[in-house]
């Protein structure tokens, strides 16, 4: 399914220079295919290149940026299964999970076709005292200019689209660099972009080694800096950025509450989804779970019967749920995290059996404060659960966390569910679900550790450009 080599796109142009990097098979380990790395000098002549084209972007009439967003929209829906199938391989997830990524791509490119023709201003009244008497404001929104983007390996599709969709409706050119284990969903947008009228250099992708990455945090002539993945390369990233300003997408320890009047059967069918799809490697992972002491025993019992059930293989295959973490190394972490907790205490309900990037998933249970599974991010297959008694009191142990991305409340009382939104320090607080629901135009990110700011193809195009004024005096 996969094609024997894949270019780097620099300035609009698939350039095959290499075959440097090796992208494998995430479930055999074999090398899948062969993509071209792009050096310092690439690199540099992309930046230059999108800075020559800010102009034209700029330019672009909104209605032709929504033209071009809807033929990447249709290109998407024709190569539907060609993309999931590329995604299955180089990213491990399971075709299922692919294909609801590919169905997340195809919305991501359908809103920010829709806001390309909504971006609008205001009209200020500025007459506030006698000075300012004949005066009248005016707003609208401008293109920030050249954008820097660092994409992840866990939505290697979608996480990029929440970037490159934007910066078209937005007007703004950009240089790409994808996760090197998962760079062929992005090129593979290259290749479509390739097809469209945009001007020259308004899109480079380009993987690429550590020497070159700092060219997209560190040069002046970007202008904004977008970076999804871990919490400490991010924060790292954006002490070296310079003016320019930077959004972060990072982790998180997501919980999920299930108070006494849930729906057991829903809760239950939720979390199990929430925390293992895609092997657990999304940033809304369910990680902690709380059930209330009248219900908590259920839970446990339910959680664990079908936990076990999930059925763990090749993620070609139409029934597995549970396919490779993007790395046995990662696997192995997590194998750790888990006997450190069991060495401190905590039980073992289902899972911690590994082999190789398989990691089966995990319910751990009377984990004690300070193990890693607990307080750090695990991102992958692991999730721990604990009993709670007093509402007020489990919020502030969600609280209790260096990360705030989103949480999850099951609750029917409308009471709780508005505390819960009024108490908990996190990006997003979802009522009647698990904290790892999204859609793709709502506004995603995180406070504290898990970042800064909001994608979400609105808020993205607000980072992506700025207000400029315009006063008129009546003499
Ligand atoms: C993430 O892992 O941050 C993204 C989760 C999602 O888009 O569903």
């Amino acid at each position: 399914m996969l094609k024997d080599a894949y270019p780097y796109y620099l300035a609009n142009d698939a350039v095959y220079a290499n075959k440097d990097l090796d992208v494998t098979d995430k479930y055999s380990g074999d090398i899948a295919t062969r993509v071209a790395i792009a050096d310092v000098k690439a690199i540099d002549q992309a930046i230059a290149a999108a800075v020559e084209a800010a102009p034209q972007m700029a330019a672009l009439a909104p209605f032709e940026r929504q033209a071009i967003l809807n033929h990447c929209v249709a290109r998407f829906q024709e190569r539907a299964e060609e993309l999931a199938m590329a995604l299955c391989i180089e990213a491990g997830k399971p075709i299922k999970d692919s294909r609801g990524e590919v169905a997340r791509l195809i919305d991501t490119f359908r809103v920010a076709a829709e806001e390309a023709v909504r971006i609008e201003g205001e009209v200020l009244n500025l007459q506030i005292s006698a000075r300012a008497k004949g005066y009248r404001g005016f707003t609208k929104r401008v293109p920030i200019g050249p954008c820097s983007f660092i994409s992840p390996f866990n939505f290697p599709l979608n996480l990029t689209a929440h970037k490159v969709a934007p910066a078209i409706a937005a007007g703004c050119p950009f240089v790409l660099k994808p996760a090197s284990r998962t760079p062929i969903g992005a090129l593979i947008i290259g290749e479509v972009l390739a097809e469209t009228d945009l001007p020259k250099g308004a899109f480079s992708i380009l993987p690429c080694h550590r020497d070159g990455a700092d060219l997209f945090t560190e040069d002046e002539r970007l202008k904004l800096l977008s970076f999804t993945g871990s919490p400490e390369v991010g924060w790292a990233l954006k002490a070296r950025a310079g003016k320019k300003p930077v959004v972060l997408e990072l982790g998180g320890n997501a919980a999920c509450v299930v108070d006494a009047d849930a729906d057991l059967e829903d809760a239950v069918e939720r979390i199990v989804f929430g925390a293992f799809y895609q092997s657990g490697q999304s940033c809304i992972g369910v990680q902690r779970i709380y059930g209330h002491t009248t219900l908590y025993d259920k839970l446990k019992q339910k959680l664990v019967e079908k936990t076990r059930a999930l059925r763990m293989g090749d993620p070609r295959d139409e029934d597995t749920f549970i396919g490779p973490m993007i790395a046995a190394s990662e696997a192995e972490r997590l194998e750790q995290w888990i006997t450190e907790a069991t060495d401190q205490g905590a039980t073992l309900l289902c899972g911690g059996e590994r082999d190789g990037a398989m990691l089966a998933p995990t319910l751990l249970e009377n984990v004690p404060a300070g193990c890693r599974i607990a307080d750090e991010e695990a991102f992958g297959p692991v999730a721990i659960l604990a009993p709670f008694e007093d509402f007020d009191e489990v919020l502030a142990q969600i609280n209790d966390s260096r990360f705030g991305l989103q949480a999850g409340i099951f609750t029917r009382d409308l009471y709780k569910a508005q505390q819960a939104w009024d108490t908990l320090d996190v990006g997003g607080v979802i009522i009647g679900d698990v904290p790892s629901w999204r859609v793709d135009n709502m506004p995603y990110g995180g406070v504290k550790d898990s970042g800064l700011g909001r994608e979400g193809i609105r808020w993205a195009i607000r980072d992506m450009t700025e207000e400029r004024l315009l006063v008129i005096r009546t003499p």
